[in-house]
């Protein structure tokens, strides 16, 4: 009896090997089922042993093969031992979750197949379609076949959005942009506050619409877009002989979880004919939520959103998705089919590589579609649910707190707060601030980050994984406090 899953390999100069990749593949699903079950008993996170580190990026390209269960010894023993740390339910850091189990498993499946799902008639390729539309079911978003795809992260899905909004705009005044580039065209002019996360920024100038032409916008106090300054701003830009064409608008800002009102924007939009793109990267989830949802009520009537699965859906890195309301917008940005790519069988969509920047594309639905289904609709929104009510609880332990400080509403799941003792003057505490969050995160038990807000060091604690406890939320704020009286001293005898 043959078995396929063993490879026999002589190299072109002569040592020869036999891999058992049956072998290696249980070996390997011990591995990583001991690394996820043994994680949450670890420190959350350890800098790399200095050696170690050094190693690593000094490795030597091998000139000959090495087996798999070497490979996997490598793996186990020099890889795994030093992680980022978001598996941990103590990880409260930027906007990284714990992966869920079934998009690992997912994952090498995918890889398995190794299909390019850019088009054709293959499994990964309609089960895309499936889960970008179970991905607008779970926010409410419409979805006409065919209007989105799935991209590597927001970044990407916000450029795939602003070229679509670029092309409209230009068009309505009877330009081309994919044909005439941007010289000569009017300043095309967008709308952000300064709570915008930068992958708009960066969209916009690799997109040739120059940063200065997205006007930031004030925010009222708890950061989200005044629509008074939006209004004015339009008219101001207008009367200049410029073109206003794009308000972005944030499902939940990656500085508090702050959710913009999205129905007067999208009635002013509306009036205005402008593009309006939603940033839902974060927090647009949080609509599955009862207790927030009325946040979102609006974010339907976006032109664009913008969102991750890789977020708090805990879908294995890689994995946003670019929702538009019309998929024509993006078909003619995008679509260029030449004869090696002819597909008479693609059908009136085509191929999803008609709709976005890339060619050749990973089979990234397959841990979408296992994540959401092992949860289901209501466990997916139970995890939100719950990750929102215990950012309630730790708002209200910080505010509860004399040491504490909360510096902005909780309206999603990201709970934004500084340490204040008395008796220290704000420039001492903005220091000890910004030093807090490495301060914590080096002694291993929690891990959070920091941030400027309105000019001032906060520390951001960001919940996205529905196994944390409100001990481990109690962890945290011991952790900030005692990491904070230690800082607080050193700096006086400093
Ligand atoms: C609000 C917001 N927008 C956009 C992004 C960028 O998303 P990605 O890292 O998936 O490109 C992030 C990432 O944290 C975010 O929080």
């Amino acid at each position: 009896m043959t078995d396929a899953s063993r490879t026999d390999t002589t190299s072109s100069t002569g040592d020869h090997r036999t891999d058992d990749f049956r072998t290696a593949a249980r070996a390997t699903a011990e591995l990583v089922s001991d690394y996820l079950a043994e994680l949450p008993g670890r420190p959350v996170w350890q800098p790399m042993d200095p050696a170690e580190r050094q190693s690593l990026l000094e490795l030597e390209l091998p000139e000959h093969g090495a087996d798999l269960a070497e490979l996997l010894k490598v793996i186990a023993e020099r890889v795994m031992p030093a992680p980022m740390g978001n598996g941990n339910p103590r990880f409260f850091g930027w906007v990284n979750s714990a992966p869920q189990p079934a998009g690992v498993l997912a994952t090498l499946a995918a890889s398995a197949m190794n299909p390019s799902s850019a088009g054709g008639d293959h499994a990964d390729v309609h089960l895309e379609r499936a889960v970008v539309r179970w991905i607008a079911e779970l926010v409410g978003f419409p979805h006409p076949a065919g209007a989105g795809l799935l991209t590597s992260g927001t970044s990407m899905a916000t450029i795939v959005c602003l070229a679509a909004a670029r092309g409209r705009a230009a068009r309505r005044i009877g330009w081309d942009v994919r044909e005439q580039g941007l010289s000569g065209l009017p300043p095309l002019v967008g709308y952000v506050t300064g709570e915008t996360h930068s992958c708009v920024r960066k969209a916009a100038e690799l997109l040739g619409l120059g940063s200065r032409h997205l006007r930031t916008v004030a925010t009222d106090a708890d950061g989200h877009l005044d629509l008074a300054a939006l209004r004015a701003a339009i008219a101001e830009d207008r009367a200049a002989g410029r073109l206003p064409f794009l308000v972005v608008a944030s499902a939940g800002t990656v500085g508090t979880g702050a959710v913009d009102p999205f129905d007067p924007i999208a009635d002013l939009c509306a009036e205005e004919e402008l593009w309006l793109h939603v940033d839902g990267a974060y927090g647009a989830f949080g609509a599955l939520d009862p207790v927030i949802a009325h946040l979102y009520a609006g974010m339907d009537r976006a032109d664009s959103l913008a969102l991750d699965p890789h977020k708090w859906l805990g879908v294995p890195v890689d994995c946003g998705c670019a929702l538009v309301r019309d998929p024509e917008e993006l078909r003619s940005t995008f679509s260029l089919v030449p004869s090696y790519l002819r597909d008479e069988a693609a059908g009136a969509l085509g191929w999803f590589s008609e709709y976005g920047t890339e060619q050749t594309r990973p089979f990234r639905s397959l841990k979408v579609w296992a994540s959401i289904a092992h949860r289901g609709r209501a466990g997916v929104a139970a995890d939100i649910a719950r990750c929102t009510e215990l950012a309630r609880t730790l708002g209200e332990l910080v505010a509860a707190d004399p040491e504490l400080e909360l510096v902005a509403p909780v309206e999603t799941s990201i709970v934004a707060f500084r340490y204040r003792p008395a008796g220290i003057d704000e420039k001492r505490l903005d220091t000890v601030n910004k030093e807090l969050p490495v301060a914590v995160q080096l002694r291993g038990r929690v891990f959070v980050t920091g941030a400027l807000h309105r000019g001032r060091e906060m520390l951001r604690a960001c919940l996205l994984n529905a196994a944390t406890t409100e001990a481990d939320l109690r962890l945290l704020l011991e952790e900030v406090r005692s990491a904070g009286a230690e800082l607080t001293a050193r700096r006086g005898t400093e």
